[in-house]
């Protein structure tokens, strides 16, 4: 029998930054995950959630996102034989756009693999921690697992294969989150997936191009600038997705108003976030919130940084 318990911890995080839908992502200094895991020789798999939302996680243990990235690692290393026995704290706010299922299913994944002694390399559990993604949302798409286990920016540069790069934030900056109180709700990715085109001319892609380009060279040229213009640029997700969010045309043009870099959907929504001088967050953030009250929308902001660290164990 391995090494018999273990806890991890895993980040929230915001995909897609704007253009980079399903391949870019950003791990945040807060708020956690907290993940406890036994591996037992018998019974059958179980999870305890509590924390933030945890009463919209009362789904079966085999459905969970932890229990499903784990068994995944599981099955990967030839281990199916254990049983898991979970205890998770929720940090990240499920259904916010902040990387709930990520940091959850990044968190199953890494501690599983520690506790068989860590027989996958990163990449294999980066796949195995999708499957909790696909659990829980019904696709498989990496852009909040891969930073959620490796920290940083994350950029997806292939799927089939699958490889990812991780970048270094820009110093200087800040992430200004504003989560509006609105109904949410339970299949909410799915629904937000489910509004996108399924085809765009070439003038958008070729937009979308632009977009990404400048987000990226934002990012490794340390450009906060160019790096908001890219988030700002999105052509294609957020005008599909702007209509879910009540206010969310006055609150991007008031957090650009106020002097953030960039503004835009934070992974799925309904949160919005800017990129932000870090003298210019709290002013960022109070716009933001001021402009979704004037839509009649309660909202609440916070104040993070982009960090460099993934899932560890505690
Ligand atoms: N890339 C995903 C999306 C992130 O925008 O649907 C949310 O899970």
């Amino acid at each position: 029998m391995p090494s018999d318990e273990i806890t991890a911890s895993a980040p929230a995080t915001i995909a897609n930054l704007g253009p980079g839908y399903d391949l870019m992502g950003m791990a945040l200094d807060r708020p956690r995950d907290i993940l406890r895991v036994e591996l037992q020789a018998g019974g059958v798999d179980a999870i305890t959630v509590r924390g933030l939302g945890s009463e919209s996680l009362k789904i079966p243990a085999g459905k969970n996102a932890c229990v499903v990235a784990g068994r995944a690692v599981l099955a990967q290393a030839g281990a199916e034989k254990y049983r898991l026995k979970m205890q998770l704290e929720k940090g990240v706010p499920p259904r916010m756009g902040m990387g709930s299922s990520g940091a959850s299913s990044a968190a199953g994944a890494f501690a599983v693999n520690a506790l068989l002694g860590y027989p996958l390399d990163q990449m294999h559990v980066l796949r195995c921690a999708m499957e909790g993604e696909r659990a829980s949302c019904g696709s498989a798409h990496a852009d909040n697992v891969a930073p959620a286990l490796l920290g940083g920016i994350t950029v997806i540069t292939g799927y089939e294969p699958l490889n990812v790069v991780k970048l270094s934030p820009i110093e200087g900056t800040a992430v200004v989150e504003v989560s509006p109180r609105i109904e949410l709700a339970a299949e909410k990715t799915k629904l937000a997936r489910e509004v996108l085109p399924s085809s765009v001319p070439l003038s958008k892609v070729v937009g979308q191009m632009a977009a990404f380009s400048s987000l990226l060279l934002g990012i490794v040229q340390k450009d906060a600038v160019l790096m908001g213009r890219g988030i700002s640029g999105d052509g294609i997700i957020e005008p599909a997705r702007a209509k879910l969010i009540p206010g969310f045309i006055d609150v991007k043009a008031a957090a650009m108003h106020e002097g953030a870099h960039g503004a835009t959907i934070s992974g799925a929504g309904p949160t919005v976030f800017a990129l932000a001088p870090i003298e210019r967050a709290d002013a960022v953030g109070k716009a933001m919130v001021r402009a979704f009250t004037a839509n009649s929308i309660k909202s609440v902001y916070a104040i993070y940084q982009c960090s460099q660290e993934g899932t560890k164990i505690v």
